[in-house]
């Protein structure tokens, strides 16, 4: 069942009046099922980011629409949106973005603080929570006070304790060690397996490799994916490598 639909989505970035604008999206079709883990890639400056801000609401799409479970992001009212954001979207960034002044507990509570959620309810989501993403001890425990792996999984447990439709993922491991960035994929794997639907971007095939498809992305759409089905991961990552090589391959035979 269709559950993110991507409609011909086409961004400009325009800057000063009478200069030509940055086409970043030309037009990008894809659609995404109600719990599947998609990973996104594609070089630098391929859009990503871009297309994962319209998705979040964060920016708006100059043409085209996105629909999340029926809703055209388009026709929520500017007034409701911080709203919706906080309550059916979950967002994971780079570089964390905690609060420095929080703790991890008050971190991860902080958008059911905002939605107003009683203390029960919220003690009741985080206990179970923290304990999945192994950060059950720290709780009481400021950013400072803990690695980038757990301070990344206290940034997921934010993004997942309002129960999003989707967690949107902006290269999760980019700021983390092989390591720790294994341990955060295979927390992924773990709540993907328990029906969260994941959309993620990354510049790692590896990374990509947790997913259950990945799409590719280049010169603003989707040119390529590839799906895991019942392969291994190896077998997915081995695919994965082989169509980043493909890419790059291409650019440079064009050149010649
Ligand atoms: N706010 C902005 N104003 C103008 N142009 C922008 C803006 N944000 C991004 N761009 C341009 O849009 C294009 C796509 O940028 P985007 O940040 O989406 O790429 P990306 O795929 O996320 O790259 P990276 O892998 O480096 O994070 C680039 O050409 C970029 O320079
Ligand atoms: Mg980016």
């Amino acid at each position: 069942m269709t559950f993110m639909q991507v409609a011909n989505v086409k961004k400009v970035y325009t800057q000063r009046l009478g200069t030509k604008g940055t086409e970043a999206l030309k037009d990008v079709n894809f659609s995404v099922d109600k719990g599947e883990f998609v990973a996104i890639m594609g070089e630098s400056g391929s859009g990503k980011t871009t297309l994962l801000n319209i998705l979040s609401t964060l920016d708006h799409a100059t043409e085209g629409e996105v629909y999340l479970d029926g809703t055209p992001l388009s026709s929520i009212k500017d007034r409701s949106i911080s709203r919706f954001r906080r309550e059916q979207l979950g967002f994971v960034f780079q570089d964390f973005n905690l609060l420095d002044n929080f703790s991890l507990k008050d971190n991860i509570l902080l958008p059911l603080v905002l939605a107003r959620t009683n203390i029960t309810e919220m003690e009741k989501r985080l206990t179970p929570l923290s304990e999945t993403l192994g950060i059950a001890h720290l709780l009481d425990h400021y950013p400072y006070e803990v690695s980038g792996g757990q301070k990344q999984r206290a940034a997921v447990a934010r993004a997942l304790i309002t129960k999003p439709k989707i967690l949107l993922a902006d290269e999760p491991t980019g700021a983390l060690d092989s390591k720790s960035s294994q341990n955060l994929l295979e927390q992924f794997e773990a709540i993907h397996q328990s029906g969260q639907t994941i959309l993620m971007v990354t510049h790692s095939a590896q990374a990509a490799s947790y997913s259950s498809r990945v799409l590719f992305i280049r010169d603003g759409r989707v040119y390529h994916e590839i799906y895991r089905g019942d392969q291994t991961k190896s077998a997915y990552l081995e695919k994965i490598t082989q169509a980043l090589l493909v890419t790059s391959n291409r650019g440079e035979s064009d050149e010649s």
